[in-house]
């Protein structure tokens, strides 16, 4: 029997629907209670419906259930941080330091907090970007989230609360649909393709970013998290790669499989975004301190989208 009791927060998302599956099958589903906003029809498990805004609800529930580990998804991201800057600062701030002190005054052993590669700008270098580059983040999301592995860290240091957090790219899954973000598109081309219909892509086609497969970024999570105490040496965030590629890349790998496949350029707002994050990812910290390795490149990660999309739709 494990002793870990974990609460999810922002279970519903993109990442957290897929790792709260993943944390019950490690740990077992009495251990794992998810939350979020409103909770989904066919959900099944332990859900409690926590605004994360409100500190009160996320103390009751860890004290109802002995929560020792909290995974802090909740929040607004890049693409759609843009439309309220100041309502996402709020949520993302307030939500983050609600968590931190319910765990610090709790005494919950360990925090999981996603940052992004959003928290480089102008000045990082865009190819290979360190650990240690320069953040100017350009949204208010980059800027929430370099703010908040600066709280992460100061947490650690000022009271030992056991936070990790990794800098994630973007994230493409089959499990799931992303939840306005920049790198969004990389999963919706794949529905598409699936589906015989024809892309509008919001990037440019050159526009090359980092990317990371569910799979890899469920995996890197749980390794975070298990790795022993003295090997985090990493307090804010760590860089985390999987593999980076153009619009024009995806495209290329998906009709090795659907030739026929049709796209067209329309970039938005996101690609101004995209413009400012970096290509490629140094991710040797995380190599050296934890073990940290990606599996797929982009045509595994093309290979199981469209097989498992396949499924999903039941077409051929
Ligand atoms: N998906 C990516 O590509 C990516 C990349 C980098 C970082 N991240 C980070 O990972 C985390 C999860 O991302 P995601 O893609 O699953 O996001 P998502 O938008 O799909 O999910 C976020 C969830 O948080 C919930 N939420 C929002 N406000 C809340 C509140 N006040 N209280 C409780 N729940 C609230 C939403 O209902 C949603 O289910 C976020 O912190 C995000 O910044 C994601």
């Amino acid at each position: 029997m494990s002793d870990t009791r974990i609460l999810i927060i922002g279970a519903n998302g993109q990442l957290g629907s897929v790792l709260t599956v993943a944390l019950k099958e490690k740990f077992g589903a009495d251990n794992v209670i998810a939350s979020d906003l409103f909770k989904k029809d066919d959900f099944e498990g332990q859900f409690e419906i926590i605004d994360a805004t409100d500190i009160e609800v996320i103390q009751k529930t860890v004290d109802q259930y002995n929560i020792t580990q909290i995974y802090h998804l909740a929040a607004i991201l890049s693409a759609n941080g843009e439309k309220n800057p100041l309502r996402t600062w709020e949520i993302n701030m307030k939500t983050l330091f609600n968590v931190f002190e319910v765990a610090r005054l709790s005494g919950v052993e360990k925090v999981f907090y996603p940052s992004s590669i959003a928290v480089f700008g102008d000045n990082a270098p865009q190819d290979e970007t360190s650990q240690t580059a320069y953040l100017d983040p350009a949204t208010v999301y980059g800027i929430s989230k370099a703010a908040g592995e600066n709280w992460a860290q100061y947490y650690y240091m000022r009271y030992g609360l056991d936070v990790r957090s990794v800098r994630y790219p973007g994230v493409i899954g089959y499990q799931s649909l992303p939840g306005g973000g920049t790198t969004d598109y990389a999963v919706d081309i794949y529905h598409k393709a699936v589906l015989g219909e024809e892309f509008s892509c919001f990037l440019n086609e050159d526009e090359v970013l980092p990317m990371i497969f569910m799979e890899d970024a469920i995996r890197a999570t749980l390794e975070l998290m298990d790795a022993p105490k003295e090997a985090i040496k990493v307090r804010t965030s760590y860089n985390l790669a999987g593999t980076s590629f153009s619009p024009a890349e995806i495209v290329a790998s998906i009709r090795k499989i659907y030739p026929d496949f049709k796209v067209k350029y329309e970039p938005d707002f996101r690609q101004d975004i995209a413009a400012k994050w970096p290509r490629t990812i140094d991710d040797s910290a995380a190599r050296q301190d934890w073990n940290w390795k990606p599996e797929y490149d982009l045509d595994a990660m093309t290979a199981t989208m469209i097989e498992k999309l396949k499924e999903q739709y039941n077409v051929q």
